[in-house]
């Protein structure tokens, strides 16, 4: 293991045990890779915020390290966690999930993670540039940091990318070097029109060469915000860190094995998502929405009224909340009766879903989850399905 002066006194316990224990796991995580090297990091993001997914082993696990001083030491911010802070009652969320996910918050932020409490903290929290080396938790955001900034982050667990922060430093792997290189070539010769469409055509790649790195061929090519549902979608049920687009200005390498997603690959799982009732619960905003998003429906949504049967939630984070609000829109999101949410995330909140509930989204990991983690029917639709099954139109 080759490790700098600084590396040996954080070992030796020079910086605090938390230090100390942080790089230990860093070392341990670059060993098992093989190359016995660390890279200094620009930034973390950190997972495993919610209650929910930590229980009490991660709350006093939190809890001790902000006790005995662990302080990050670079940017870093979390992934959402399990309610709106402001909006618990959404989210079916009782005295003691309350007061533990606050404690867990609180742990995070005393070892200085910002409470981004976002799935999309490249949008405005935390913005890595072309180039930069980061340890990211949040396969949603490790594929879109990686194959859309351009960034270098290993798809990182929640204690590994805090034990990065705290200690400054990532395990050396493959994802830090140039040498992550597709090895699929993937062409797509369905029709991909909205952001359901992405998400589920990540989902689809994902299933198909679940251990490979894709380079995906899609006519038209995409940007931001539908790369973004790609990411999330691919992130859901494959183990890549990164996937290429033609688009990318790289020598394309020979001899790729290649494989068509058509759509008939893509109704295959469309139709296992029909929707077949009314839906009880629609959700958009997994991956958190942008701005840019939050606008578009907020247009669809200006004066008119959502049913009253139903319970819609665009998700997003607190900063695109915050700038929402200053533009005016929170209003419009109220009068429709829409709930616009920050900080939270369904698959890791506590809210309670029955099997008479029908859960409509147009993001497949969100469909994966609520149907894993709930007895609820679930259903993945176009953002336009949304919006119009909201409204009763
Ligand atoms: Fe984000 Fe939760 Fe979806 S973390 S990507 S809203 S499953």
């Amino acid at each position: 293991m080759r490790l700098g002066r600084t590396e040996k006194m954080m070992l030796e316990g020079r910086y605090g045990e938390a230090c100390k224990r942080s790089l230990e796991l860093i070392v341990a995580i670059a060993e098992s890779y093989g190359r016995g090297e660390l890279i200094k990091i620009k930034s973390a993001h950190v997972s495993g915020v919610s209650y929910k997914s930590i229980g009490d082993a991660g709350l006093e696990y939190l809890k001790d390290l902000a006790e005995g001083g662990a302080k990050v030491r670079v940017k870093t911010t979390m992934n959402p966690c399990g309610f709106d802070l402001d909006k618990p009652w959404l989210f079916d969320v009782d005295e003691t999930f309350f007061k533990k996910q606050l404690e867990i918050i609180k742990s995070l932020e005393a070892m200085g993670v910002q409470p981004s409490l976002t799935c999309t903290p490249y949008y405005s929290d935390n913005k890595p540039r072309r180039g930069d080396h980061i340890a990211w938790a949040e396969s949603s955001a490790v594929i879109y940091a990686n194959s859309v900034i351009g960034a270098y982050t290993n798809r990182e667990s929640g204690p590994s990318a805090l034990a990065a922060a705290i200690t400054g430093r990532a395990a050396l792997a493959k994802d830090h070097t140039d040498e992550r290189r597709p090895n699929v070539m993937v062409e797509v010769t369905a029709k991909i029109f909205d952001y359901s469409d992405w998400s589920l055509l990540g989902f689809v790649v994902g299933r198909l060469v679940p251990d490979e790195v894709p380079l995906i061929k899609v006519k038209g090519g995409a940007m931001g915000d539908k790369l973004k549902c790609l990411s999330a979608g691919l992130g859901t049920s494959s183990a890549t860190s990164i996937f290429w687009t033609a688009e990318q200005d790289f020598q394309e390498p020979r001899d790729l094995k290649r494989i068509v997603v058509t759509n008939e690959d893509l109704k295959e799982v469309r139709d296992g998502w029909a929707l077949t009732r009314r839906p009880t619960v629609i959700f958009i905003g997994c991956p958190h929405c942008s701005l840019r998003e939050v606008k578009e429906i907020a247009r669809s949504l200006k004066g008119r009224r959502v049913r009253r049967d139903v319970m819609f939630l665009i998700l997003t984070s607190r900063s695109v909340y915050r700038k929402a609000s200053e533009l005016g829109l929170l209003e419009i999101f109220e009068r429709a009766g829409a709930h616009l949410v920050k900080d939270a995330c369904l698959a890791v909140s506590p809210k309670k879903l029955s099997r008479n509930d029908v859960v409509l989204t147009d993001s497949a990991k969100g469909a994966y989850y609520a149907e894993t983690m709930t007895n609820a029917t679930i259903a993945l639709g176009g953002r336009r399905a949304c919006l119009e099954e909201a409204l009763g139109i």
